[in-house]
């Protein structure tokens, strides 16, 4: 396989530069104006991702224009540093750029063509307790699978929805770009309480760094790659990769490879341990299971005894996360007010997560109709699952929203995991809505992660505990 082919892919490449830009000046003329920078807001300044966003609107600036760049934040400690950090990058690379940071929902919102949501509610200290608790009782503790995952989905619930509620009011024809976790959770609670909403979309990451990694494994780029994809947030498989110039299925080398050498993430040199590992189970449940090639989530619901017994309660990946990213990103933020310039700063690492963010942007604004693997409403995208479940899928993306392609019938092993995945997350929301401790407690025993329903109680009685105040009181 040739994945790289210099010379047709340059020309390729600059034809389709050429071609994108044509199409943008010829709309722009049509219209009769030039083309009109964008208005952004991002929910959750403070966020260990906000530098990442900075830099790349910057080294963005030319296909993603920026007029207005608004930071908001309910916490003024965590999103100053960020602010300024802002300030000092933007005086330097793009002055132009009318940049401000606030607590104010009006000042944040108020003209906004878009909003990139990335909030964590009840912060890390909170995403600590979510993975604490359930594996002391020898059960996985994760962000957003299984105990855990539900307990920060009731607490997102609230916060998603009011924020959603606030950025209505005033901007109500922002496109709301959600990526706020439990995304699952997120996505259903959101088409019910906002069912005609047309501009608010939920994304993962995670599919596209899986696609990264292949293509790091394969020595091709990644765009190069054009991946078959189904499931749900956080729990889907890649049943085909097409090599975009061939039309090659490279998913049984792709298989093949990872039997052999391993899986590692594309920037794996900037990795923690536990995601090395995380990707390293990429090669167990293939060899387990080889139809497709997994989402790494899909390590938590096929092998919850043996991932519980190989965490760690007393270090999970909040700590990890604590003692690592937060870390960095906060000092990063005081040696740059320190010394008043980014110097060298600017050109570490490239962000994957905001790059890809910002091109789901792009689709939209531009009316690309991009591939991009988003989460939507079933509706007979995967045909035997029910049609209002927010299922995972590869679909075109421009002005008018997601289409999502179709994947017809799903073998009955992952449509079995699926639906019992689907039904936890459909009650969990059931239980926000109708402050329903019964319906709580029935997507807790549902879980795989949990699958028992004294246990599911234990942990349920523990979390409410450790979230008054921040979930809706169950009864
Ligand atoms: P973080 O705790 O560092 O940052 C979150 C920020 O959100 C904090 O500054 C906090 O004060 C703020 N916040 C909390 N509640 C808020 C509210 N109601 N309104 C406005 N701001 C609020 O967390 P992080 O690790 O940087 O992650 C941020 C979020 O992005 C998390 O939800 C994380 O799961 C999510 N994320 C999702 C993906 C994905 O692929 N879906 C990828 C990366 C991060
Ligand atoms: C992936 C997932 C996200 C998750 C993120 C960070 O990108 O898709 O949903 O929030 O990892 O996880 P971490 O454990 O590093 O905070
Ligand atoms: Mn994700």
């Amino acid at each position: 396989m040739e994945c790289n082919p210099i010379n047709f892919e340059n020309i390729y490449n600059s034809f389709k530069i050429h071609y994108h830009q044509i199409n943008l000046i010829n709309n722009a003329l049509k219209k009769g104006k030039a083309m009109k920078p964008f208005n952004v807001c991002i929910v959750g300044g403070g966020s260990t991702y906000t530098l990442g966003f900075l830099k790349s609107f910057v080294r963005l600036k030319e296909e993603f224009p920026l007029k207005k760049l608004v930071l908001f934040d309910i916490d003024k400690d965590r999103q100053e540093p960020i602010g300024k950090y802002g300030e000092i990058l933007f005086k330097e690379r793009f002055p132009e750029l009318d940049f401000s940071y606030t607590l104010d929902i009006k000042e944040a919102y108020e003209g906004m063509d878009f909003v990139f949501m990335q909030m964590r509610a009840g912060g890390l200290e909170m995403r600590a307790k979510d993975e604490h608790i359930p594996l002391s009782m020898g059960m996985i503790g994760q962000e957003t699978c299984g105990p855990g995952g539900m307990a920060y989905g009731l607490r997102s619930c609230v916060d998603m929805i009011k924020a959603v509620h606030d950025i209505r009011t005033y901007a109500p024809d922002a496109w709301i770009l959600n990526y706020s976790n439990p995304a699952a959770i997120v996505a259903e609670a959101l088409r019910r309480e906002f069912p005609d909403d047309k501009r608010i979309l939920n994304i993962c990451d995670q599919p596209e760094n899986v696609v990264r990694s292949c293509s790091r494994l394969l020595g091709c780029k990644w765009e190069d790659l054009d991946p078959v994809y189904f499931g749900l947030n956080h729990y889907g498989w890649f049943t085909h990769m097409y090599d975009i110039h061939t039309g090659e299925d490279l998913l049984p080398k792709i298989r093949e490879m990872i039997a052999e050498h391993g899986f590692l993430p594309q920037d794996a040199e900037q990795r923690d341990q536990s995601w090395l590992d995380t990707y390293g189970m990429v090669q167990t449940i293939m060899s387990d299971f080889p139809d497709y090639l997994p989402n790494t989530y899909d390590q938590y619901y096929l092998y919850p005894e043996y991932k519980a017994s190989h965490l760690n309660p007393d270090f999970t990946r909040a700590d990890e996360v604590m003692a690592g990213r937060e870390k960095r990103v906060f000092t990063e933020c005081a040696e740059v007010i320190k010394e008043e310039k980014l110097g060298d700063r600017f050109h570490a690492i490239s962000d994957a997560h905001a790059e890809m963010m910002i091109k789901v942007a792009e689709a939209i604004a531009y009316n690309r109709n991009d591939r991009h693997i988003l989460i939507v409403e079933n509706k007979g995208a995967i045909a035997n699952i029910q049609d209002d479940a927010m299922v995972e899928v590869v679909c075109e993306l421009g002005i008018n929203g997601p289409r999502p392609m179709r994947i017809g019938n799903i073998p009955q092993f992952y449509l079995g995991l699926l639906v019992n995945q689907v039904s936890c997350e459909k009650l969990i929301v059931d239980a926000y809505f109708e402050k329903s401790y019964q319906k709580a407690l029935e997507a807790f025993t549902l879980n795989r992660l949990v699958n028992d329903a004294k246990k599911a109680r234990k942990v349920l009685d523990a979390l409410i505990e450790v979230n008054k105040g921040m979930w809706p009181e169950l009864s």
